[in-house]
């Protein structure tokens, strides 16, 4: 298993990372599930700096500051709604993964949180959204060897159980070869 990538159950608010990322929808001006309980945690201020982002499209992501959570930064991502597996989802999942891991290492992110982008309210399926969240940081730590962590923040214990499986899975790779 690469040792950059974990999961853990948790409430994504509550965790003292570089930044976390949010599962935003299109207009960024906040909503239902983890949106909803970032900008509750974040204060007023938060919707406020997300006015003047303009949107962000789906597999797309910005950043902004963390406000009053322990996390200095936030990653809005949105995440493709699932219709069936045949609209491009996978591809727009793994973007939303790619682009958020290079906007962490552009601001010198060091450790990151996830919460299960699109499995919520958007109703992907969490065995393949877990398999392309993993595929992709997987990737994301070989190209950003400053990225020291990256956390898969389960809301729930059967999310985590997918996850664990998953990691538990993975051949030891990069991080053994960044080691060398
Ligand atoms: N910490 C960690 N994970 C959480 C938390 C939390 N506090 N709350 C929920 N989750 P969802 P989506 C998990 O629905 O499917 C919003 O209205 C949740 O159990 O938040 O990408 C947006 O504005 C699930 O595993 O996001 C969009 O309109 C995961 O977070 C839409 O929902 C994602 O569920 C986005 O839908």
């Amino acid at each position: 298993m690469s040792q950059k990538l974990r999961a853990l159950q948790a409430d994504i608010t509550s965790l003292n990372v570089d930044a976390i990322v949010n599962a935003a929808n299109s207009s960024l001006l906040g909503g239902g599930g983890v949106d909803g309980a970032i900008h509750r945690a974040a204060g007023p201020e938060l919707l406020q700096e997300c006015r003047l982002l303009g949107g962000c499209k789906t597999g797309d992501a910005k950043l902004t500051k963390g406000h009053l959570l322990p996390a200095k930064l936030i990653i809005h991502t949105v995440g493709p709604v699932w219709r069936g597996g045949q609209s491009g989802e996978p591809d727009l999942l793994a973007s939303c993964y790619r682009r958020s891991l290079e906007i962490a290492a552009a601001n010198g992110v060091r450790t990151i949180a996830f919460p299960s982008i699109s499995t919520g309210i958007f109703g992907y399926p969490i065995e393949l959204a877990a398999e392309t969240a993993i595929r992709t940081a997987q990737e994301g730590v070989e190209r950003h060897p400053a990225l020291d962590e990256i956390i898969f923040c389960c809301f729930s214990a059967a999310d985590l159980r997918v996850y664990t499986s998953l990691l538990e899975a993975l051949p030891a790779t990069s991080s053994l070869k960044l080691a060398n």
